[in-house]
């Protein structure tokens, strides 16, 4: 077993260091059904989902992958039962606190992406301490969706530029693609080469709407605590079968 883990600490030989994606983009979805199937509460299946992000982040850094988007919690997600929630809204505090000094130490840049104003105050406090802790790292970049949504996200996009517009800051001519995604929260991180979803749902559930239009979609029938380096190695895999056209010929 350990030299299972052992082996994967190196990029696998079978992959093309060279066409490796820059920027991989995860839904962990499934963490419920995997405590239910065990008999638990669903809360022990996102406790578990905490240790194998940490470890998908690590191996970004073994690998050589430069940026890695985690979606872990939805603008839909508020209509979850209450508890459950909290339970989550407390994990992610609990772990950026528990984290941040081996992130600093290992140089990943955090990004928080979403509205965050809506978050309970002291995961705001929390969220800013480690953004500006790390913000001049140069290793991973490594973003977090906390209460995001594709949707909101555009909208909120719309809102600053057409208020820029009514202030006269910008003309109507120079609203184009480039404007626009500075003003999206991923403003300054490429688009995703490949998205991974777990627990065998195709579907993008509001992810990254307007930065996914040539996204690479790997689903996978895996529920997220199971997720591990070697399913992550059978995902790159499979994307480097692909042939990225994007429209041409
Ligand atoms: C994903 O797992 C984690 C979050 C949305 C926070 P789920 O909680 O959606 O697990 P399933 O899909 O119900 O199994
Ligand atoms: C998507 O998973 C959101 C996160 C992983 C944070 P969901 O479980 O909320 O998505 P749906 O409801 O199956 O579309
Ligand atoms: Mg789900």
């Amino acid at each position: 077993m350990l030299s299972k883990v052992n082996l994967l600490k190196e990029l696998p030989p079978d992959l093309d260091q060279s066409r490796l994606p820059r920027h991989v983009a995860v839904i962990m979805d499934g963490n419920g059904r995997w405590a239910k199937n065990r008999g638990k509460a669903r809360i022990f299946g996102h406790q578990k989902g905490v240790d194998v992000l940490k470890d998908l982040l690590r191996c970004c850094q073994d690998w050589g992958i430069s940026a890695l988007t985690a979606y872990a919690f939805s603008t839909e997600n508020w209509g979850r039962p209450q508890p459950e929630v909290e339970f989550l809204m407390t994990l992610f505090e609990r772990v950026l606190r528990k984290e941040l000094d081996e992130m600093v130490a290992k140089d990943v840049c955090i990004r928080f992406i979403g509205d965050l104003t809506n978050l309970p105050h002291s995961l705001q406090e929390e969220i800013k301490r480690g953004m500006e802790a790390t913000k001049e790292n140069k290793g991973v970049k490594f973003n977090i969706a906390t209460n995001y949504g594709g949707r909101q996200e555009i909208i909120q996009a719309c809102v600053a530029i057409a208020s820029n517009v009514e202030k006269g800051l910008i003309k109507v001519e120079e609203i184009d693609e480039k404007l626009f995604e500075n003003h999206l929260y991923t403003t300054g991180i490429i688009s995703p080469d490949l998205l991974i979803r777990t627990s065998g749902e195709m579907r993008i559930s509001n992810f990254l709407l307007w930065q996914m239009a040539y996204t690479e979609i790997y689903v996978t029938s895996t529920l997220w605590p199971d997720f591990n380096r070697e399913k992550f190695h059978q995902a790159l895999l499979n994307y480097q079968q692909r042939d990225r056209r994007f429209g041409k010929v």
